[in-house]
C-alpha cells in the first residue's frame, strides 16, 4: 500500500516537473558559463525559460548581467535582449540560489592532469554544492564530456548522500554537449542530442527538457552509453585526423602531394569521409577526451591502442611542421636561428577565438626555442603569452608579410585574404591548404 502511494507520488512529481518544462515555467540553472554553458543558457532563454547562470568567475557573472558577450558563438544582440530586454537570463555566483531552480545543467571543464588522467575536480565541486542544497523535484543534467561511469559512479552517490533518491526524489541525467564552435550551419538547436540516465524516470524528465529546444533528441539506455557516445565521437575524430596526419608525413617523404591524394580519394561516393591534416589537434575536446576513455579502459584491463597511437601522431605534428619550415629556410640558404617567422593563426581551428591546447602555440614555442624571431597575426586572438613574453597580433600588411623570411599558415581563418598573403610573402608554408586556388611564384608556396 505504501509502495503504491509512494509510486503515485513519484509519478505525480515527475509529471509536475514535466508540465513546468512544457509550459516553460520551469526555472533553469546553468552552471559554468563558458563555450558550452553560455550558448546553452541563451538558447533556453530564447524560448521563454527563466535562466540563471552560475559561474565562479565574478567577471563572467558581471559580463552576463551587463548583457556583454564574451563567447564567439553567441550573438551580442541576442544576449543583450535576453538579459536586458526580456529579463529571461541573469547570472550569479551565489550557490544558495540553486534550490530555486527546477533544472540544473552542469557545463564545467573536464581537463586532464599532467599525467593525462581525468581531472574531475570541477564536476565534483559543483555536484557537492548541488547536493548540499538538493530539493525534491529537481532535474540535474551533466553536459561536460567525461568517461563512461561518471554520472553513475561519481555524481549519483554524491547527490544521494543528501538522503534523496535518483529517479524518485530527483532526476539525474547525462547529455553530452556536441557544440562545434564556429560552425555556421549547426548550432545547439539543430544538432541532435543524446540523453541517457541511470533511472528510467530521470531519463523521461530529461528527454522532456531537451525536446523543448532541440529538434532531434536521441534516447540511450544508460548514462554510461551516453558518456561513451561522446568520447567515441571525439576519439573518432582524433583517430581519423591522426591517420591523415600520418599520410601527410609519408607523402612528404615520398614526394607526393597529400592534398591532391585526399581530394581525389574524397571523390569516391561511398565508404570514405574527408579529414584533413594540419599542425596538430587543439581545443578542449579532441586532444583531451580520448584520454578519458583510455584511462577508464584500464580499469577493465583493456588497452585502447588506437587512442594512444592517434595521440602520439597528432602530438608529433608541431615538430614535423618545424622540420619542414627548417628545410624550406635551408633550401633558401637561411637558418632558423637568424630567420624571422610570421605565424598566421593562433586559434586551434578556423574562425574561433580559442587558443586552448592550440598546436599553433606549440609551433610558435618550438620556433622561438630554436632562436627564430617570431611574430603572429590572428584576427581573433589579439594577445598571446609565449615563454613569459607578451606577444601582440601584428597587423596583416604587405610590410609585415614582406619582412618575414617565412610566413607559416597554421590556422585558416576565413577573414584572411590568402591571395594577398601569397602576393606579399617571400616564402610561405601552408599547413591547412588555405591557399587553394592561388598560384604563387615557383618554389614560394609549400604545402604541409
Ligand atoms: N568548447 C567546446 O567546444 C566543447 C564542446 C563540447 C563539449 N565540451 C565540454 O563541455 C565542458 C565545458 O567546456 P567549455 O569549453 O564550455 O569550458 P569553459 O572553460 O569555456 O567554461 C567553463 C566555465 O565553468 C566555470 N567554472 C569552472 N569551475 C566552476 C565551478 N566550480 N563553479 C562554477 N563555475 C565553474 C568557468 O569559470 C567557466 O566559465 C567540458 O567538459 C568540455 O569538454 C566543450
Amino acid at each position: 500500500m505504501s509502495t503504491c502511494t509512494n509510486t503515485g507520488t513519484v509519478a505525480t512529481q515527475a509529471a509536475g516537473l514535466m508540465g513546468k518544462i512544457k509550459d516553460r515555467s520551469a526555472r533553469v540553472g546553468v552552471v559554468g558559463l563558458g563555450y558550452v554553458g553560455l550558448p546553452f543558457a541563451l538558447e533556453k532563454a530564447k524560448v521563454g525559460f527563466h535562466v540563471l547562470g552560475f559561474d565562479r568567475s565574478a567577471a563572467r557573472v558581471a559580463s552576463v548581467n551587463a548583457g556583454t558577450n564574451y563567447i564567439g558563438d553567441v550573438r551580442d544582440e541576442e544576449l543583450h535582449a535576453a538579459v536586458l530586454g526580456e529579463s529571461l537570463l541573469a547570472a550569479t555566483g551565489d550557490w544558495d540560489r540553486l534550490p530555486g531552480q527546477d533544472v540544473i545543467v552542469i557545463c564545467v571543464p573536464t581537463p586532464l592532469t599532467r599525467n593525462l588522467t581525468p581531472d574531475l575536480q570541477y564536476i565534483e565541486a559543483v555536484t557537492a554544492e548541488v547536493a548540499r542544497r538538493l530539493r525534491p523535484g529537481q532535474l540535474i543534467c551533466l553536459e561536460s564530456t567525461t568517461y563512461p561511469g561518471t554520472t553513475q559512479e561519481v555524481m549519483k552517490p554524491l547527490l544521494e548522500a543528501s538522503g534523496l533518491k535518483d529517479g524518485q526524489d530527483f532526476y539525474l541525467a547525462f547529455s553530452p554537449e556536441r557544440v562545434d564552435p564556429g560552425n555556421k550551419r549547426y548550432s545547439t538547436r539543430n544538432t541532435n542530442k543524446v540523453v541517457g540516465a541511470c533511472e528510467p524516470a530521470s531519463r523521461e524528465v530529461a528527454l522532456a527538457f531537451y525536446r523543448q529546444t532541440i529538434l532531434e533528441v536521441v534516447a540511450v539506455s544508460s548514462s554510461q552509453a551516453a558518456e561513451m557516445v561522446k568520447v567515441f565521437e571525439n576519439t573518432f575524430r582524433a583517430v581519423n585526423i591522426a591517420l591523415v596526419n600520418e599520410l601527410a608525413m609519408l607523402c612528404d617523404r615520398m614526394g607526393l602531394d597529400v592534398w591532391e591524394v585526399l581530394d581525389a580519394a574524397g571523390t569516391k561516393p561511398f565508404g570514405i569521409m574527408s579529414f584533413y591534416p594540419g599542425p596538430g589537434v587543439g581545443g578542449h575536446c579532441i586532444p583531451l577526451d580520448p584520454h578519458y576513455l583510455e584511462w577508464k579502459a584500464r580499469e577493465f584491463n583493456f588497452n585502447t591502442r588506437f587512442i594512444a597511437l592517434a595521440g602520439e601522431i597528432n602530438r608529433r605534428m608541431p615538430e614535423f611542421v618545424l622540420e619542414k619550415a627548417m628545410r624550406m629556410l635551408s633550401d633558401h640558404g637561411l637558418g632558423l636561428r637568424c630567420a624571422s617567422v610570421l605565424v598566421l593563426g593562433l586559434a586551434y581551428k578556423r574562425d574561433v577565438d580559442d587558443a586552448r591546447e592550440s598546436p599553433s602555440a606549440e609551433v610558435l614555442h618550438l620556433l622561438a626555442q630554436r632562436g627564430a624571431a617570431v611574430s603572429y597575426h590572428d584576427p581573433l586572438i589579439p594577445r598571446h603569452r609565449e615563454d613569459g613574453r607578451e606577444l601582440e597580433s601584428v597587423p596583416l600588411t604587405a610590410r609585415t608579410l614582406g619582412e618575414a623570411d617565412l610566413v607559416l599558415i597554421l590556422t585558416d581563418h576565413s577573414a584572411v585574404d590568402y591571395r594577398f598573403v601569397v602576393e606579399h610573402s617571400r616564402l610561405l608554408l601552408d599547413t591547412r591548404f588555405a591557399t587553394r586556388g592561388v598560384t604563387g611564384r615557383p618554389g614560394q608556396v609549400v604545402l604541409l
